[in-house]
């Protein structure tokens, strides 16, 4: 992407996020996501709210009729030109539950970009053909570029669809966030299994006395690539939100991996307590740290973003001690949830896969959990909300 494409929004670029979050959204909804912040308290309970009623719908046949009818009108373009497995196939999937039809492009070498064709006149091409454009770039900045874009068609009257952020640079991952938090709501909502059980939150309690549900009062522990992590940016961004919240940070002591001053600056400005950690071994306050965290967020070693220098600077640091091993598994909590966006990088191993059978190893669940949240996501952006409760209610009442 060239500074020319850049240069008519940077302005606007450079604001702060507090001041952009009014360009992308209408009557109080979301109109474009491009950024993590943008998902406040009010709008993650409710979308949590949707991805529950969609997989609960998506359960039977006559459900599954009806979501496939409620966007049955709407066309999206996946314009994925940074690889992506989930991200790509879980839009894909939310897409199709919802009716959606969907078209791609993935390798620019098949569009006319090949021709010199700018990558901002494809993103408006989108738009004449698709209601939606859910987008991937290894660009910094472009889906809020496109964003702005058309805001500025739309103020001339002319064709404008909603943008969606599926992942910039290393910059924000919003939806990915927007699942991690689906998957803490559900997690810390602590689900009794049967009627007969006393609920599992008071069983916990007697373990851990100071234990509520949600997703406020704890800790959450990030461990890996932390500054180039887009998907813990977005995340440690919407979890500041909460009340009580405490963040360790655990990293290779290496600047291009260490947590950034700006996203350090902008927890430590929303009353988040930071701790910053060298090794997954570390103690805070005479106690191990990972027998602290309820929530662990493991992450790979962005090896992709290297420089030729980076990369003989990493590959000379050991690793071992940024590795979720069986042995500190055993020292988190009881109801601790081990996330990690993925992939898992299978020759550092910072999950093994002998972790995968813990019942705290909540990684593919979170992966499938993308596919609802997506979902959800799409429902809000199109004002389809309600009528996905009315569908709800008349599967119901066509079920009984
Ligand atoms: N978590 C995530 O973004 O995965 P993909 O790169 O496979 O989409």
């Amino acid at each position: 992407m060239t500074e020319e494409q850049f240069s008519p929004f940077f302005e606007r670029i450079e604001r702060p996020n507090p001041d952009k979050a009014v360009d992308f959204q209408r009557h109080g909804r979301l109109k474009h996501l491009i950024f993590g912040s943008q998902l406040n308290v009010p709008l993650l309970e409710k979308l949590c709210r949707s991805a529950d009623t969609i997989r609960t719908m998506a359960r039977t046949v006559d459900g599954h009729r009806s979501l496939r009818n409620l966007l049955a009108h709407k066309r999206a373009m996946l314009y994925f030109t940074q690889p992506s497995t989930r991200t790509f196939l879980s839009f894909m999937a939310a897409c199709q539950i919802l009716g959606i039809t969907c078209n791609e492009v993935r390798d620019p070498k098949t569009s006319s970009e090949v021709k010199r064709e700018s990558q901002t006149d494809s993103v408006r091409m989108f738009s004449s053909y698709f209601d939606v454009i859910i987008m991937r770039s290894q660009v910094e900045k472009f889906a809020e570029v496109c964003a702005y874009m058309m805001n500025d068609l739309e103020e001339t009257e002319q064709r404008s669809v909603p943008i969606i952020n599926a992942g910039a640079g290393s910059d924000e991952h919003p939806t990915q966030a927007l699942l991690d938090m689906y998957t803490i709501y559900r997690t810390f909502r602590f689900p009794q299994s049967t009627a007969q059980e006393s609920s599992r939150l008071s069983q916990l309690k007697r373990e851990y006395p100071d234990l509520v549900s949600g997703p406020q009062q704890k800790t959450y522990l990030f461990c890996g690539d932390i500054a180039r992590g887009r998907t813990v940016r977005s995340l440690a961004t919407v979890l500041a939100q909460y009340p009580g919240v405490r963040m360790f940070f655990v990293a290779p002591d290496h600047d291009a991996l260490r947590l950034d001053k700006k996203l350090e600056s902008n927890l430590i400005a929303s009353g988040v307590d930071i701790r910053q950690f060298g090794s997954l071994d570390e103690t805070v306050d005479g106690q191990p740290i990972l027998a602290q965290t309820d929530c662990v967020y493991m992450t790979r070693i962005q090896r992709e973003h290297n420089s030729p220098e980076t990369e003989t600077e990493l590959a000379a640091l050991d690793l071992e001690p940024f590795r979720l091993t069986k042995s500190r598994v055993n020292q988190l909590k009881s109801f601790s949830a081990i996330l990690h966006p993925f992939p898992r990088d299978r020759v550092v191993g910072e999950i093994p896969t002998e972790v995968d059978q813990d019942p705290r190893a909540l990684y593919f669940r979170q992966a499938r959990n993308g596919m609802w949240a997506r979902a959800a996501l799409l429902v809000h952006l199109f004002d389809a909300s309600e009528d996905l409760i009315y569908a709800h209610s008349q599967s119901l009442q066509s079920s009984s």
